[in-house]
């Protein structure tokens, strides 16, 4: 089968595991030829560490023609950017969450991909692991009956302790809403389908956070974003529950998701994985039991939506980490910071 070959532009944090992956589980479909970031003596110290072919200034990547798709790895503040410049210089456009700071510059993105002919998708693809594909189909085939209501929690004390530039995390775009909310309400969409209203509040109770890894440690930062948001969401199908997330607090143990139904209740795994144990309550019985996997993707599989969005280009399909999907979901998140505005509910327009 030909390969798809695929450019990365950021080499932080969470590049690793997308190359190791791109190397090893995903090469059957994938093959990365080029890295790209700001600073090119770090692209290059990439390359020669993972022995990828090219190390690119940011200007000879966009005009490369030794690839034919882009994977974002950058900040959240750059995703637009780097999507709109790719989409822009013909090639296909994979990006981290969120698609962008705000639903209307998703928008753009999304007429830009579609003017072009271009796919245009990203993460979170866990997704598409066994774990969250399992309670989809486990929904689906009615186990628990008509969906009624669900609880989400996404609990910390912020991620300094694994972090050496935890900048983002405070900065506009980032936040537990952005940083972590696209797997819990990506995992809720495709297991619920999509929403139809939010209703938010936040705060903002820790005003300043510190480096505690790496050379800049002690560094202070500003948090210029909401650290703890807590909402109600309404989905189409007429189901509504609770989303809590926090950078605030000091967590417990909570069931990451939980699905209510006229018939029984699912315990999900924690969207952030690609396995996990599903727990189902049949509710006639009051019996338990573990729900067998639907899929075999139960390690970290990141890369995944990329594997199959390159499929997707090959076999003339949509992809199914789509923008489209995405944007929905940045819709959300900017409707509970929103809603805590205004004070009202916020109507969701956007369906995928
Ligand atoms: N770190 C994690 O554990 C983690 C997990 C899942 C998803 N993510 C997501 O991955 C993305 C990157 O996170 P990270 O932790 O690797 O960040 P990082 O700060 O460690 O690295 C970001 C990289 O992007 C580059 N960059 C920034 N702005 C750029 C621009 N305008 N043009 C070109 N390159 C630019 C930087 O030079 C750097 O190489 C974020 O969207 C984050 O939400 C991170």
């Amino acid at each position: 089968m030909k390969k798809t070959r695929i450019g990365i532009m950021g080499c932080g944090a969470i590049s690793d595991i997308y190359i190791t992956n791109f190397q090893g589980m995903h090469s059957d479909v994938v093959e990365l030829v080029a890295i790209s970031s700001r600073r090119i003596e770090r692209s290059r110290a990439c390359a020669e560490k993972y022995g990828i072919p090219y190390a690119m200034e940011v200007e000879e990547f966009y005009s490369s023609d030794k690839f034919d798709v882009i994977v974002n790895l950058t900040v959240p503040k750059a995703h637009y950017e780097v999507c709109r410049r790719g989409l822009e210089a013909g090639k296909h456009v994979y990006t981290e969450k969120p698609l962008s700071l705000s639903f209307r510059e998703g928008e753009e993105l999304i007429a830009l991909a579609e003017e072009k002919g271009l796919y245009l998708g990203g993460a979170p693809d866990t997704f598409l692991g066994a774990g969250v594909q399992t309670v989809c189909k486990a929904v689906e085939d009615g186990l628990i009956g008509q969906p009624v209501g669900f609880t989400a929690f996404m609990l910390c004390h912020g991620w300094e302790p694994f972090h050496p530039n935890p900048d983002f995390y405070y900065a506009k775009g980032g936040g537990p809403m952005y940083d972590m909310g696209p797997y819990y309400l990506t995992a809720l969409v495709n297991m619920l389908g999509p929403v139809s209203a939010v209703s938010g509040m936040n705060s903002n109770p820790i005003p300043h956070r510190e480096v505690v890894v790496g050379p800049r440690t002690g560094e202070v930062l500003p948090v210029e974003t909401p650290t703890h948001i807590a909402g109600t969401l309404k989905f189409e199908n007429g189901a509504i529950g609770s989303m809590m997330t926090s950078f605030d607090v000091y967590p417990i143990e909570l069931p990451h998701i939980t699905l209510f139904g006229t018939k029984g209740t699912i315990v999900a795994p924690d969207p952030n994985t690609f396995g996990g144990e599903i727990r189902y309550l049949e509710g006639e019985s009051g019996q338990w039991s573990t729900l067998p996997y639907v899929n075999s993707y139960t390690e970290n599989s990141r890369g995944l939506g990329v594997r199959d969005m390159c499929l997707a280009i090959e076999e003339g399909r949509s992809m199914k980490a789509n923008a489209r999907m995405m944007n929905h979901v940045l819709e959300v998140m900017d409707a509970f910071h929103e809603s805590a505005d205004k004070g009202t509910e916020v109507i969701i327009s956007s369906r995928f």
